[in-house]
């Protein structure tokens, strides 16, 4: 039993004090000052929160294919660690996951490692070359049951190509996301096109080549009644489209990473590339706007965007290193730190956020709540009072590249619970159940 927690639930609106008992994988009774039964184990969580499992939309686990940067097993425990319970891998591994092989093969290797259900994002063309439409009806009746479908970093630049992808996705109610890049519009940029970008020479990055690229799917979008996901959202005009898309009652989703709330674009002035990513940390109106749009409910979740790469790589002069940076284990604590304890964002609105928005833009199989009887104990426990400051060697991941290291954050994990089994206890990941 977990006992005097703050539970936080955001699928019944609840945030009170009571303990919430476990039986096996599932959860049995929630309430006020529950009465000890004989063989329950006790948790004291007095003065800590008891949330649903994060859940995280957009992550990289590198595997098949990149395990020099990261592996289900790492990434998983990197994800246990970060409180989540449930992750979505992009299709840009080797092979692309776009068959029902790799889908499954991912599935499979994230049940065997145990500490994070993996749920795996299809490729939306084959390759993601961006020619031919992948095999999606087939990902979605594989035992892998993909149900949304990304080219990840690469955008679908043909417009017939994405509407045939939006209308194939439909048909089984499934979710297209689409890197919002216009190639054109950002050949050879290195960071946001504004007066950063003037002051360092380095070319720039405009803001319209990711907002050209929303209207358009946006409208294709509407046209057809079909599902679109926005990924990363990271301008202020980007913000507007989606809401005035939601208000007209366009079926579009969207999320913000954890970097794009927290960082602008003044840090590119150290030429650390560990800032940089795709799409790049913009101005602090856009990160004011992103904030807003968090808390009003335009953008429904934060996603990491965990972009693992190793540090041969990564740590190169500035226009020759690859783009991403780890999210899965300062996510919640970025977001606390930066919104909920200023005021900005109310605790209910912030695990919303990370568990029951995710979990209602595809199925990420019972998780992000409730925190209810019958429910699958997928819960994560926090410390609100926890003052930590990131080291990018200490994570799980393997690799380094942090754009938080050094910083002073508040929260973090202490037990994370996948179906009732601790995947994070007293601030130590388990063991994978099946090792590489
Ligand atoms: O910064 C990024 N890194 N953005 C992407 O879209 C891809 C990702 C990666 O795979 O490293």
């Amino acid at each position: 039993m977990l006992k005097g927690g703050r539970v936080v639930d955001p699928t019944r609106g609840h945030d009170d004090v009571a303990d919430v008992r476990l039986d096996g994988e599932r959860i049995v009774e929630v309430g006020p000052d529950l009465a000890d039964q004989a063989g329950d184990e006790v948790v004291d969580c007095a003065g800590l929160w008891v949330l649903p499992g994060l859940v995280d939309l957009h992550t990289h686990l590198r595997e098949p294919g990149f395990e020099d940067a990261e592996d289900i097993a790492t990434g998983s425990a990197a994800a246990a660690a970060g409180g989540y319970t449930a992750v979505a891998p992009m299709a840009n591994t080797l092979p692309v996951c776009d068959t029902a092989a790799v889908a499954e093969l991912v599935e499979r290797r994230g049940r065997d490692v145990g500490l994070v259900d993996v749920r795996p994002v299809g490729a939306i063309t084959v390759g993601l070359a961006g020619q031919r439409l992948a095999e999606m009806g087939e990902l979605y009746d594989s035992h892998a049951r993909v149900d949304f479908f990304s080219d990840d970093g690469i955008p679908v630049t043909d417009t017939l190509i994405m509407r045939r992808a939006l209308q194939y996705a439909a048909r089984f109610d499934a979710v297209v996301a689409n890197h919002s890049q216009d190639m054109d519009l950002t050949e050879d940029a290195q960071m946001n096109e504004g007066r950063m970008s003037a002051v360092l020479g380095l070319p720039g990055w405009p803001h319209e080549a990711e907002e050209v690229m929303i209207a358009r799917d946006l409208l294709l979008a509407a046209g057809l009644g079909a599902r679109l996901h926005v990924p990363h959202v990271s301008t202020a005009g980007s913000v507007e489209l989606i809401r005035l898309a939601k208000q007209r009652g366009v079926r579009v989703t969207a999320e913000v990473t954890p970097h794009h709330l927290h960082l602008d674009d003044t840090v590119v002035a150290t030429y650390d590339p560990v800032y940089k990513v795709n799409p790049p940390v913009r101005t602090r109106d856009d990160v004011l706007a992103l904030r807003a749009a968090l808390a009003d409910g335009t953008i429904d979740a934060v996603a990491t965007d965990h972009a693992p790469h190793p540090h041969e790589q990564k740590d190169q002069e500035w226009d020759h290193a690859p783009c991403g940076m780890l999210g899965l284990e300062t996510a919640l604590a970025v977001v606390v730190t930066d919104l909920v304890e200023p005021g900005d964002l109310p605790l209910l609105d912030a695990v919303a956020a990370f568990t029951t928005r995710p979990a209602g833009v595809r199925d990420m199989g019972g998780h992000g709540g409730p925190i209810a009887p019958d429910a699958p104990a997928n819960l994560v426990v926090v410390d609100p009072d926890a003052r930590w400051t990131v080291d990018g060697r200490a994570l799980h991941s393997r690799a380094h590249n942090t754009p938080f290291h050094g910083e002073t954050l508040t929260s973090r994990p202490v037990h994370t619970l996948l179906r009732g089994r601790f995947t994070l206890r007293d601030g130590v990941v388990a063991d994978p159940k099946v090792p590489a």
